[in-house]
């Protein structure tokens, strides 16, 4: 029985120290400690022995087991931390491989525009205001000098939410928001960039959302010749130095007398070519003198006070000087066109 014990010892530490992973490991385990493993077949032997046998054969059987089991743990150990090893180099991240580039985004082209135009303004001492893209009828029209009914409402078709509120289809609204804030008391210099709306059907120029930027300078003293030299300094700081400008009589219900402002068409010099429809001229803005209604509604006496108003399409600004020859680009977000006017 000794041999027997001796020769299941040294088959489990060399098998115990061949093994290659947990696995066998456990299979080593049951096949000698387990309930029908070899060393408990032994044990299972030891009634037949005698008196004087027993004790000797059961304390070798013992340590035959605590042996065995030692070299268990001493092996799971080791092959713990050699799993644990294999697996940091299997996970092991290479520092030294080059980084993805990260992509950076930049400001929308119609942002950048109107951004520059707000710059140019600011440095005119304007200040930059906005307002609710919905907006109430009062704002968008009736504080306009355009009463319920009134036929130039038709020059702006409007989505209506209810009978009284609407998206506004300009962003004059906030003029007049600023000017009844400002009571009549204070003079009123200010711009106004933000999104509009018109039931527009999409084409090439035509989008049912697309931006504005608008002004209004009220003071006493405000002539028309202040407006043409405003839209004069706009029109050479954003088209170039040698642009003329020309203003020509108009109608909005909000200014009297109304105009609006073509520039000088870079491409033929005046002789007339497609961009400008043979004319030489290409149409930027409209703009006027503050009607009397306007300032009187908003609370400024017509009698003291005088002002200019003007708005302008940044999407037509930038179409013109960048050559863009469909409206929608600006908002379909393909990155192939927007990329284009990313600057570093
Ligand atoms: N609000 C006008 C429009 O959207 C533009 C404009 C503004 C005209 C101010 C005159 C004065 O068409």
């Amino acid at each position: 029985m000794k041999e027997q014990l001796k020769t299941i010892q040294k088959d489990a530490l060399e098998e115990i120290s061949n093994a290659e992973d947990m696995k066998e490991l456990q299979a080593i385990k049951v096949a000698f400690l387990g309930k029908k493993g070899s060393l408990t077949q032994v044990l299972r032997g030891m009634g037949k022995l005698s008196k004087e046998e027993r004790p000797v054969i059961g304390e070798l059987a013992n340590q035959v087991r605590e042996g065995i089991t030692a070299a268990l743990e001493e092996k799971t150990t080791s092959l713990e931390k050699l799993e644990m090893e294999q697996q940091l180099q299997n996970e092991a991240i290479d520092i030294t491989l080059p980084g993805r580039p990260v992509k950076v985004g930049g400001p929308h082209l119609l942002t950048q525009i109107i951004e520059e135009i707000e710059d140019l303004f600011i440095g005119m001492g304007y200040e930059v205001r906005e307002g609710p893209e919905v907006e109430t009828d009062y704002f968008n029209f009736e504080a306009l000098n355009l009463p319920k009914g009134h036929p130039a409402r038709d020059m702006q078709d409007t989505f209506y939410i209810t009978n009284e509120l609407l998206m506004r289809t300009h962003t004059s609204p906030v003029q007049a928001r600023t000017m009844q804030e400002y009571q009549g008391i204070k003079p009123v210099k200010m711009i106004c960039p933000g999104k509009v709306y018109r039931r527009d059907t999409d084409d090439a120029t035509h989008s049912h959302q697309f931006t504005q930027i608008e002004g209004l300078y009220v003071d006493k003293n405000v002539r028309m010749s202040d407006l043409k030299g405003t839209l004069n300094t706009f029109a050479k700081k954003t088209f170039g130095e040698d642009r003329e400008i020309r203003l020509r009589p108009s109608y909005f219900p909000f200014t009297e007398p109304s105009v609006e402002m073509d520039i000088s068409c870079k491409v033929c010099r005046g002789e007339g070519c497609s961009v400008c429809k043979e004319t030489g001229w290409i149409e930027i803005l409209g703009g006027g003198m503050v009607h009397p209604n306007v300032l009187s509604m908003a609370g400024y006496d017509p009698d003291v006070y005088t002002g200019f108003a003007f708005g302008m399409g940044p999407d037509r600004i930038a179409m013109l000087k960048y050559g863009v020859e469909d409206i929608r680009h600006f908002y379909t977000n393909d990155i192939r066109f927007l990329k284009q006017f990313h600057q570093a």
